[in-house]
Order: structure tokens, then C-alpha cells, then sequence
């Protein structure tokens, strides 16, 4: 059987959230916001190693205490100018087999559940390409012109959210990044290789902090599940 790894991109800096210190390193519910995901990737029985790709430059994570996360955290200090660079970099760094299988996950979408993991995993091992997390679209969508005035509206009818993880093998995700790296997601990659990765439904509280009142919102939910 293949294994089962993730992969945490964290070297943005989270420009957004307008914040000296990058973004996934934010004080939230007591500790820093990459901590969230990274304990509960790390409590997940499924997965053998939890790689997180940090910036060259970074000089956070180390200020940290991660022993409680054993050897099943790996950090690489490979991250690149984008997020995709940073995965692509990453995966070569992790040198994982080609048929293992990598769950790759926003360092800023902390409210991430095992109850998540668990339905992508189920849905998603015996797939021949892989897939993702996501949500379908539901609010009317609305097209803005140069002036910021309604130009029409989007139907919402197929449209789905994209969230993380992204589970795909090792080596198909490799390819796909090699071949294509302005993209804002793994799934994108994979799609431009001609391949339709699959969406499987999960829910809006597994959001991507990524303004400062999305900050507000993850602590009441981390809390809340305490
Ligand atoms: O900026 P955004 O929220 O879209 O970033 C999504 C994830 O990608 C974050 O976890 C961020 O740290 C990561 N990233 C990265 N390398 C970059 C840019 C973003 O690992 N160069």
C-alpha cells in the first residue's frame, strides 16, 4: 500500500494581512496559526510525514517549541518566490516515491478537522488521478467592471471553492508542477495536463485566513472545538 504524507507550504508572507510578521506565524487561539494545521496533519494516523516548506530566510520557526510533533515533522527550508515554486521545491526536497500519495495544505487555513482528512482520504485512495477539498459556490456571483459597478451576474450553477488539502501522487504532482508553475493551486497543475481532479465536499469552516477579521472567525472556531 502506498503511504499517505503531507505537504505545508509556508513561505508566503501573507502580504494581505498587512502584518510584519508573515502571516502563518499570527498569534491564534495561543499559538502561532501554523500550528493548527500542523498538529492536526501530525494526529492524523493515515499520514507517515508531515513536511513543511519553509522560507530560506525564515527566521520563525525555530522560536518555537515542536517536539510534541516528533519526527513526523519535517521542515525544509526550500520555499520558493510562489506558492507552487515552494511545493515543486518541496516535493523535490521530500523525495517521496512516485505512487505515494501527498495531501498538500495551506499553513493558513488552521481550522482543518481529522473529520476532513478522513473523507478525502476515504474518497480519494483508490482514484486515478486524485482531488480536492471543496465547497459549492453559494452566493450570487457578480461580474465588476473597471468601475466597480455590476456588469452581470455569474451563474453559480458547477461553481465550487477550492480549499485545501490537494491529494495527488508524488510524481503526477511533480510533473504537473514542472510543466506548469502560475498557478494558484495544485488542482490547476494537474487539470492543464488534460486530467479532471475530483471535488469532494467539505465545509465552509475550513477557510483560508487570509484578511484580519478571518482572524477573528478561526479563534471562535478553534475554540469552539477545543
Ligand atoms: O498567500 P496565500 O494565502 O494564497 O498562500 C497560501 C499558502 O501558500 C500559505 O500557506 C503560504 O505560506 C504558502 N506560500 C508559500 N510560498 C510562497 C507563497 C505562499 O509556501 N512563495
Amino acid at each position: 500500500m502506498p503511504e499517505f504524507h503531507a505537504l505545508v507550504p509556508a513561505a508566503g508572507f501573507g502580504a494581505r494581512m498587512g502584518n510584519q510578521l508573515p502571516k502563518q506565524y499570527l498569534p491564534l487561539a495561543g499559538k502561532p496559526m501554523i500550528a493548527h494545521a500542523l498538529e492536526t496533519l501530525c494526529a492524523c494516523a493515515d499520514l507517515a510525514t508531515v513536511f513543511v516548506v519553509l522560507s530560506p530566510d525564515d527566521t520563525q520557526f525555530h522560536c518555537h517549541d515542536w517536539s510534541h510533533l516528533g519526527d513526523k515533522l519535517q521542515p525544509l527550508f526550500c520555499g520558493g518566490a510562489t506558492r507552487a515554486e515552494s511545493v515543486s521545491n518541496g516535493l523535490a526536497a521530500s523525495e517521496l516515491e512516485p505512487d505515494e500519495w501527498v495531501l498538500v495544505h495551506d499553513a493558513a487555513r488552521p481550522c482543518l478537522t481529522q473529520a476532513h482528512l478522513a473523507k478525502l482520504i476515504a474518497e480519494l485512495s483508490g482514484d486515478a488521478v486524485g482531488g480536492i477539498l471543496a465547497v459549492p459556490v453559494a452566493d450570487t456571483l457578480k461580474r465588476a467592471d473597471s468601475r466597480q459597478r455590476i456588469e452581470c451576474t455569474e451563474p453559480r450553477e458547477g461553481l465550487w471553492q477550492a480549499q485545501t488539502p490537494q491529494m495527488f501522487r508524488a510524481g503526477l504532482l511533480t510533473q504537473a508542477l514542472r510543466q506548469c508553475r502560475s498557478v494558484t493551486d495544485e488542482a490547476s497543475a494537474v487539470e492543464a495536463l488534460g486530467l479532471q481532479p475530483r471535488l469532494v465536499e467539505g465545509d465552509s469552516s475550513n477557510f483560508k485566513v487570509t484578511y484580519p477579521q478571518d482572524l477573528l472567525l478561526a479563534e471562535l472556531l478553534l475554540n469552539k472545538n477545543r
